[in-house]
């Protein structure tokens, strides 16, 4: 009968045991390594959940802002359309009216006095028509509908502002970047003629390395910039035109103190 074989020998268990030590030393490192890997995973879990919640938050600040400009612009609208072309249709009614009731002859200079109130409500409504929606908006880059904004704006409030196209190639931009350029630079050309104690202020666009650039500069009052940047301002005003802006990747740049005019530049990377 044939012996059983005697697998082990002398020494085997010292082999067994360093080749235990062996695993468990690399399973340790493995573990080590797992658990380095989980942490780091785990780090930027965390840092993107955070950039998620920035990220939702100004959202929220700008679909907030929304509304509550478009509820804004509705209520200017609503008001432009009573101080407006209401009444001035209702002076043409009372008019007529009165030549009715009074039964007096109806005289070419009656119908022309009319014919002029008329005619000032159609160029009241135009203007609303273009404030909604600016139609060189549609029509023309960015640095051409700053020029007619400019004029329209020298027209109606009898101001001086200067502009100065520098681009020399077209400005693709997307609609929304367009819009927001137009609707910034008209803010700002409001605020100089609100705040600034001035009707004058230069107005330059320019493009370099594929950012454009624009500066909107009066030689007015200036202002106290900490104060308006802690003030809780609403409206689309310098600290909301800014997250408009900066959702565009761009920049806005306040150089004002009082006494010593105003400077605003918008940089937009395109
Ligand atoms: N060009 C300017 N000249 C002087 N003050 C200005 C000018 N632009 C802005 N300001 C000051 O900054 C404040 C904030 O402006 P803004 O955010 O546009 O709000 P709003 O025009 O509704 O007051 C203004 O109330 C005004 O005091
Ligand atoms: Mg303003």
């Amino acid at each position: 009968m044939v012996k059983s074989r005697i697998f082990f020998q002398a020494g085997d268990s010292d082999a067994y045991a360093i080749r235990s030590l062996k695993y468990k030393n690399a399973f340790t490192a493995g573990q080590t390594q797992y658990k380095n890997e989980f942490d780091e995973m785990s780090r930027i879990q965390k840092e993107l959940e955070k950039i998620v919640h920035q990220r939702t938050i100004q959202l929220k600040r700008l679909n907030d802002h929304l509304i509550y400009t478009e509820e804004n612009e509705r209520k200017a609208i609503a008001s432009d359309l009573h101080d407006s072309v209401t009444q001035t249709l209702a002076i043409s009614i009372s008019k007529i009216k009165n030549m009715k009731e009074s039964g007096m002859e109806i005289s070419s200079a009656n119908l022309d006095e009319i014919q002029g109130n008329l005619e000032q409500a159609i160029r009241e409504i135009r203007s609303l028509i273009y404030q909604l929606s600016p139609p060189v908006l549609d029509d023309f880059d960015i640095d051409i509908a700053l020029g007619f904004l400019i004029e329209q704006i020298n027209l109606q409030h009898h101001s001086e502002f200067e502009y100065t196209n520098l681009t020399d190639r077209a400005i693709p931009l997307p609609q929304g970047l367009k819009i927001t350029l137009y609707r910034a630079v008209s803010e700002l050309i409001t605020n100089i003629l609100k705040h600034s104690g001035t009707n004058t202020g230069k107005i330059v666009i320019s493009m370099k390395s594929d950012v454009l650039r624009i500066t909107v500069e009066d030689t007015g009052k200036g202002f106290d910039m900490e104060a308006v940047k802690n003030s809780e301002i609403v409206g689309f005003g310098l600290n909301r035109l800014s997250e408009r802006v900066e959702n565009f990747y761009g920049k806005i740049s306040v150089n004002s103190s009082p006494g010593a005019g105003t400077k605003i530049t918008l940089t937009v990377p395109i």
